[in-house]
């Protein structure tokens, strides 16, 4: 289809098309699965209890349910609370307003949560999801007061690039659900393996592969270049480009895989908190 007719079939009004194929189905999945993501979030980090799980044994080790990782803060004498030694700064801090939960999640959840807002390939979804300007190519999209053309990086655009920034604040959060993952094969000090310390190690991998597929990171370390040849230098960066790319293909994949991945992890951790689910293991 030429794009004078795709722009002919647009102008025609929302959802117009001559596609015959099931073009609403990957939006109305997106629209689906991120409102599913953040009720969920919402509601987990709403909570402020029961993110921690050590069957009750002191010691190294134990699970951390990652919508609370890293834990700031900790508040005393909360169900289901990770001992005070696994706070960065210590107890819950004085004059948090009564009307918020002390919930360790409500701190540290911005940076990702903004992270994945402003990654490339989210935005394509929930542009076409949320607002459907357009849903789908060559679809119609919902009519908008300004009829203007591209305007390049302004506006929404521009707060959008506040990605390559936060995007190394995400890299930080791998190192720590690393650790995490790392203290989930610990009961007591003790080594050993649960479904938890699965769930808890294949969060930092999925989420390597999602941010290391980041468009920003590719830039980093293969772009700018004139000559890859040339030097030792653009060898390495070429070397480490076509990794990254071959990542950066995949990179809706693994926004999935890792979305829905930490929120089963999550779940699973206070589900097993709160005593609704035994977590297998080999401590017991
Ligand atoms: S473009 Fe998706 S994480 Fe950077």
């Amino acid at each position: 289809m030429s794009s004078n007719a795709a722009i002919a079939i647009r102008s025609k009004g929302f959802a117009k098309t001559l596609r015959k194929d099931r073009w609403w189905l990957y939006p109305a999945l997106v629209l689906f699965g991120l409102t599913s993501f953040l009720v969920y979030g919402f509601w987990s980090a709403w909570q402020a209890d029961f993110y921690w799980y050590s069957a009750g044994q002191e010691g190294f080790g134990g699970y951390l349910a990652p919508f609370y990782s890293p834990l700031l803060f900790i508040k005393e004498g909360v169900e289901g609370a990770a001992p005070m030694a696994h706070a960065i700064f210590g107890s819950w801090p004085e004059g948090w307003p009564s009307w918020l939960p002390p919930s360790p999640s409500l701190l540290i959840l911005a940076v990702p949560g903004i992270f994945r807002f402003t990654c490339y390939y989210y935005r394509k979804a929930y542009y076409r999801a949320f607002t459907g300007t357009p849903p789908a190519c060559a679809v119609g999209a919902l009519p908008r007061k300004r009829k203007s053309g591209y305007k390049g990086e302004t506006g929404l655009m521009l707060v959008q690039n506040i990605h390559r920034i936060t995007m190394y604040f995400a890299l930080m959060y791998i190192i720590v659900f690393f650790y995490d993952a790392y203290l989930s094969f610990f009961r007591a000090g003790e080594l050993g393996l649960g479904v938890g310390s699965i769930l808890l190690l294949g969060n930092p991998i999925l989420l390597t592969c999602y941010t290391f597929g980041c468009h920003s990171i590719r830039h980093l370390v293969s772009g700018s270049r004139d000559c890859y040849s040339c030097s030792m230098n653009g060898k390495i960066a070429h070397k480490n480009g076509k990794i990254v790319g071959w990542l950066n293909q995949r990179h809706e994949l693994f926004a999935w895989l890792s979305l829905i991945w930490i929120v089963v992890a999550d779940f699973y951790i206070r589900m097993v908190s709160m005593g609704y689910i035994t977590d297998l293991n080999t401590w017991v």
